[in-house]
C-alpha cells in the first residue's frame, strides 16, 4: 500500500460546503475521507454518494448497533452508496455481524456494487477500566478489546477499529492477525491531544501494524491543512 492510502481523514465538519472545502484542499494527498454521525446527520447520503461518484474513498463512520435485522437492511443501504469502508460495534453481537456481512456480500454479487470493506468498533478508545467495569464487562481494556476482535474475525468481517495500543496483540493472535485494522486517536509528536486518552503518533501506530490511521482535528484544524496531511504521510513512509 502507498503511505498517503494509509491515511484516513475525518472529515467532522458541520455542512456540506465545510465537508467539500476541506476535500478540495487534500484530495490526493490522502487516502480516503471518514463522514461521522455529525456530517451524515447535517448533509445526509446525497454527500456520500458524491464523493463516492467523484472517486474518493469513502469510510461511512456510523456505527451501527441494533438487532441483526436493521443492521443488515441498513448496511445494505450504505453499500449502495457507493462507499468503500464501514463499520458497526462489535458488541451488536456475533449474528448481528453475520447477517450484515451476508447481507453486504448478496446486494453487491446481485447489484454490482463494490463490496465495501466491513468493520467492527472493539471497544471505543474513550473507555477505560472504569468504563468497563461499571458495564459489567470483565477483565482487562486488552482483554475486552481481543475477545471482541476474535468475535469480529468469526463474523464474516474484514477487521477491527482499535486503539494502535492493542494493534500488536491484535497481531499476535491467531484468530485475528489477518484482520484490517483501523486506529484513531493518531496525534503527531508536536500537537496536542485534544480528548483522546491513549494516543500515538502516525509512525508509531503503522510500526505496531495498523494498516489504516484516523487523523481529524490535527489535520482539520491545521493553518495549512494540505502541508500537515503531506507531513503525517512522510511520517508514515518513514517507517515503511
Ligand atoms: O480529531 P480526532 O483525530 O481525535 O478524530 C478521531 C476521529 O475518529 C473522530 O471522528 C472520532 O469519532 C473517531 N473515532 C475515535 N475513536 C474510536 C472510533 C472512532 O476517535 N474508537
Amino acid at each position: 500500500m502507498e503511505p498517503r492510502e494509509r491515511l484516513i481523514v475525518a472529515l467532522d465538519v458541520p455542512d456540506r460546503d465545510a465537508a467539500l472545502a476541506a476535500v478540495e484542499e487534500l484530495g490526493g494527498a490522502v487516502g480516503s475521507f471518514k463522514i461521522g454521525m455529525q456530517l451524515f446527520t447535517s448533509a445526509g447520503p446525497d454527500l456520500v454518494r458524491e464523493l463516492s461518484a467523484a472517486g474518493h474513498r469513502v469510510f461511512l463512520d456510523l456505527k451501527y448497533h441494533d438487532i441483526p435485522n436493521t443492521v443488515a437492511n441498513a448496511a445494505v443501504e450504505a453499500t449502495r452508496l457507493g462507499i468503500w469502508m464501514m463499520n458497526v460495534h462489535a458488541l451488536g453481537g456475533r449474528e448481528m455481524m453475520s447477517r450484515t456481512a451476508d447481507a453486504v456480500n448478496d446486494v453487491c454479487a446481485k447489484e454490482g456494487h463494490n463490496r465495501p470493506i466491513l468493520i467492527a468498533v472493539t471497544l471505543l478508545t474513550s473507555s477505560d477500566a472504569a468504563v468497563l467495569a461499571e458495564l459489567g464487562i470483565g477483565g482487562t481494556e486488552e482483554e475486552a478489546v481481543l475477545r471482541m476482535a476474535r468475535l469480529t474475525a468469526a463474523s464474516g468481517f474484514d477487521g477491527l477499529v482499535a486503539s494502535a495500543h492493542e494493534v500488536a496483540a491484535i497481531r499476535q493472535d491467531p484468530v485475528t492477525a489477518n484482520c484490517v485494522t483501523v486506529t484513531p486517536g493518531i496525534r503527531p509528536s508536536d500537537g496536542t491531544n485534544d480528548d483522546q486518552r491513549r494516543v500515538m503518533t502516525p509512525e508509531a501506530a503503522v510500526a505496531a501494524g495498523s494498516d489504516y490511521i484516523v487523523v481529524g482535528r490535527p489535520i482539520m484544524n491545521a493553518n495549512d491543512r494540505r502541508s500537515m496531511a503531506e507531513s503525517i504521510v512522510s511520517a508514515i513512509a518513514s517507517v515503511e
